[in-house]
């Protein structure tokens, strides 16, 4: 059943049922300012950072789950509503959510009034301007009171969330004309603020949430509203929150537009007041100024289309099917752009309170990313290369707004330094910009204490070999790629973080996934090192490869895949010797891609594996069989019920390892297989049992061994993002960066045709037009550049500004 369709001219999912499966959000915002919408308006905002400067609050864990937000409410004598549905809950005679690129727009109409508020985050602008559009399409004149509102959040969404005692003293307004000032804690140690305000006189306001609302009310229905009387409250303490009347009168055919605008802004310390208590209001003005009209709104959203354009301009494909030129062309480049500003902070499964950025999730994010905006995944890298300790270890994540790495959900995660290698090694291959390894780079955060950022790579390759088991593979740490495979944590105290545990300290459980990340991470090290000319150097790091090679050879495999760790014990984990988690995803897919078993056929029955014991009708699971039992050796992982997240949830993440791990394999049609089965736009007729959105990928799946399976969750903040637009573009389609031009290596099914991409790299544009004549899965028999044959299948760098035509005949 589906709930919308896709709109493939404008890039929106259009939603035309507002009861769908589970909210169904939008991120607007792509810069410094965001926010969270849902398809009936609820969602909230902040500025850089979810936990820390959360401008407007929303309740988590909320019943009805959705509840809160940018709302607008219509009371036309008596009878009220809301454009978005909720939060009144009356029956729209229309309904439309238009989620598009960084906008949102929701319409809903009633005895024929329509009501359409477009919500967005114009470029370079620190606010979320929301457009109203009133249309009066009966011939009868409308005189009705329009109802805007949202709910301040007192900052630090986690005090906010806890701390009443204090906050219910604290909340302070500020009102001038039609714009309302949140200035809780400015006057102490804040050097900022938000406001509300509309581009017109207001027949009433609100600042006062028990005021407007009525303490025994929900959101569905506030006093104020349902009285159709502002009480015009000003908010001392408690919860502030802002509300604008405006009385309107369309006459038939009539139609007017308002703008509203919340904003946030910083003051300098020395000019935060104009006189004691009041505060600068002056750049609240300047930002106000920008959108006084539905024409300033019309040329923002021009801008934030033409941005879109741009970006995803850079890869384009043109493929008989519209599902996959749908998720190719859109939405999976659109969600790796939200996966790498949010990284695991805020959606409707990330709180904006638990994790910040992850090391090694934002380097992940990056290779889907990367080819947007360059310069912003250089940052990056450095940002995260800047929390890296010396002795190349790292912490696990870094909060947003300081950048400074944190230990709260734990440290020690022995893959996470490998991470960076990827992170750098894709910058480097799309930009050729090889300065960035020059680039010095502290060790956590000390300004005083700074490497090179090849120096830091080289630490993070160290830090595998220091840090080896008793079969000389790598030492698991806290866990590895799975945070729930907790080796040396053995917990028996409820309540116990598994990831921030370890009772068993020193602990010499050893991963089998780290070793082929190091085979696979660490040979691209080598690869930077024979660009750089430091022969040395890639010898040495070759040396400890090759030795790291035969130890997996010797003790990382189990005679059909590959082992997937060794216990504190020295027992195999993910063996045929167990009888619960005999077989693991991970190591499938690390150690393949890293090359091993590809040419004695141990990758070939690895992969038949995979397909026999992991594989089912809505993805690859993580393990099986599924664990029934607590393992107290293995941590979280064998606490979730079967067929849930680690625990055989089809963690979509990883599916992408096997999909390149076919590719390598020269199999197309497998590979084509599984990147079908969770790719969101194939899966929007089943959306009543998928639930999540279906333009965007959700982190897990419920696995086979599920009460039901198929069911997904956790949408929008995971690496199964980048990691599935890394496969479909560089290992499927086959148009993979290289250090010195573009690598053409399609592996499709062999059924397909052919296909266009249209690539811009390093400044000029590749129009690669592939075809299958003979029907075969890979194999490139002519590839030809500008009517000139060439040799090899890498494509060489061409003129700045160039358009270069590309054919590629495969055969
Ligand atoms: C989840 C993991 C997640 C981790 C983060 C675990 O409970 O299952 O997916 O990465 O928490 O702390
Ligand atoms: C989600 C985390 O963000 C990611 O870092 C981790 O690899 C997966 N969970 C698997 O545990």
């Amino acid at each position: 059943m589906k709930f919308g369709h896709f709109d493939d001219h404008k890039r929106e999912y259009v939603i035309t049922n507002p009861k769908t499966p589970y909210p169904w959000i939008n991120y607007l915002g792509c810069e410094d300012f965001f926010s969270i919408i849902t398809n009936t308006a609820g969602g909230y905002s902040f500025y850089k950072d979810a936990r820390l400067r959360r401008i407007t609050r929303y309740r988590y864990n909320n019943v009805p789950v959705d509840d809160g937000g940018k709302y607008f409410y219509i009371n036309e004598n008596g009878k009220v509503w809301s454009p978005g549905w909720k939060p009144v809950k009356t029956e729209l005679d229309r309904y439309e959510c238009r989620h598009g690129m960084g906008y949102t727009q929701i319409t809903g109409e009633v005895d024929q009034l329509e009501a359409e508020v477009l919500y967005m985050v114009p470029l370079g602008y620190h606010g979320e301007v929301q457009r109203v559009k009133l249309t009066n399409h009966s011939d009868r004149k409308r005189s009705f009171s329009l109802f805007s509102f949202v709910e301040w959040c007192l900052w630090d969404a986690l005090e906010d969330n806890t701390n009443f005692q204090r906050n219910f003293s604290t909340g302070q307004v500020e009102i001038v004309d039609s714009t309302i000032y949140h200035k809780t804690e400015y006057r102490e140690r804040r050097d900022h603020y938000a406001f509300y305000t509309v581009n017109e006189k207001v027949s009433g306001l609100d600042t006062d949430r028990e005021a407007f609302v009525g303490l025994y009310n929900g959101f569905d229905a506030p006093d104020a509203v349902m009285e159709c009387q502002s009480r015009n409250s000003h908010a001392h303490g408690w919860s502030p929150v802002a509300s604008h009347h405006l009385q309107i009168e369309l006459l038939p055919g009539e139609q007017k537009e308002l703008v509203f605008v919340l904003g946030y802004v910083e003051v300098p310390v020395a000019d935060k007041f104009v006189q004691n208590q009041v505060i600068n209001k002056a750049p609240a003005e300047e930002m106000i100024a920008k959108f006084q009209s539905s024409a300033d709104v019309d040329r923002a959203f021009k801008e934030l289309t033409a941005f879109w354009d741009d970006l995803l301009s850079v890869y384009q494909l043109e493929h008989p099917e519209q599902e996959l030129n749908r998720a190719v062309n859109v939405w999976n480049q659109y969600q790796c752009m939200v996966t790498f500003n949010f990284s695991r902070s805020a959606s409707l499964f990330e709180s904006g309170i638990g994790r910040g950025m992850g090391f090694r999730d934002s380097n992940q994010d990056l290779i889907g990313f990367v080819h947007q905006v360059p310069e912003r995944a250089r940052e990056r890298i450095i940002d995260i290369a800047s929390t890296q300790f010396e002795d190349g270890s790292a912490y696990h994540q870094y909060q947003p707004l300081t950048k400074k790495g944190n230990d709260a959900v734990g440290s020690n995660f022995n893959d996470d330094p490998l991470w960076l290698i990827l992170g750098c090694d894709e910058y480097i291959k799309e930009t050729g910009d090889w300065t960035i390894l020059d680039e010095m780079v502290p060790f956590d955060n000390d300004e005083s204490n700074k490497a090179s950022l090849f120096e830091h790579l080289k630490r993070s390759f160290y830090h595998v070999v220091h840090n080896l088991g008793p079969h000389k593979l790598p030492l698991i740490g806290r866990a590895d790629w799975n945070d729930c495979l907790n080796l040396n944590c053995f917990s028996e105290t409820p309540g116990e973080a598994f990831q921030t545990t370890e009772n068993k300290e020193g602990g010499v459980a050893e991963s089998v996934f780290i070793a082929g990340m190091f085979v696979l991470y660490g040979d691209a090290f080598v690869k930077l090192c024979e660009k750089l000319d430091l022969k040395e150097e890639a010898l040495e790091a070759a040396g400890h490869i090759h030795a790291m090679k035969k130890v997996v050879d010797e003790h990382g495999w189990d005679g059909s895949w590959f082992i997937r760790a060794y216990d504190h014990f020295g027992e195999k984990v993910g063996s045929d010797e167990r009888e619960e988690g005999k077989i693991f995803i991970e190591s499938q897919g690390m150690c393949i891609m890293a090359g091993i078993g590809l040419e004695d056929g141990r990758a070939r029955t690895a992969l038949d594996s995979v397909k026999e014991r992991l594989d089912c009708e809505y993805g690859i699971v993580l393990n099986n069989p599924a664990f029934t039992k607590y393992h107290v050796q293995y941590g979280e992982i064998s606490t979730y019920p079967e067929g849930y997240k680690e625990n055989a949830g089809i963690f979509c993440h990883n599916n992408p390892w096997i999909m390149i791990a076919e590719v390598l394999d020269g199999n197309g049609d497998a590979a084509w297989e599984y990147f079908r089965k969770i790719c969101p736009p194939y899966l929007e007729e089943i959306s009543d049992l998928h639930k999540t959105e279906p333009y965007v990928y959700s982190q897990m799946i419920a696995g086979k061994d599920a009460f039901k399976p198929g069911e997904a969750k956790n949408s929008w903040l995971t690496g199964t993002a980048s990691w599935n637009f890394y496969v479909i573009s560089q290992y499927i389609l086959g148009i993979r960066t290289d250090f010195d031009g573009l690598l053409i290596n399609p592996v499709i099914p062999k059924a397909w045709d052919g296909y266009t991409v249209t690539r811009k790299f390093r400044g000029a544009t590749y129009r690669i037009e592939v075809s299958n004549p003979d029907h075969v899965s890979a194999g490139v028999k002519d590839l030809v550049l500008n009517g000139e044959k060439l040799d090899d299948m890498l494509v060489p760098i061409c003129a700045d500004g160039s358009v270069n035509q590309v054919k590629v005949v495969l055969g």
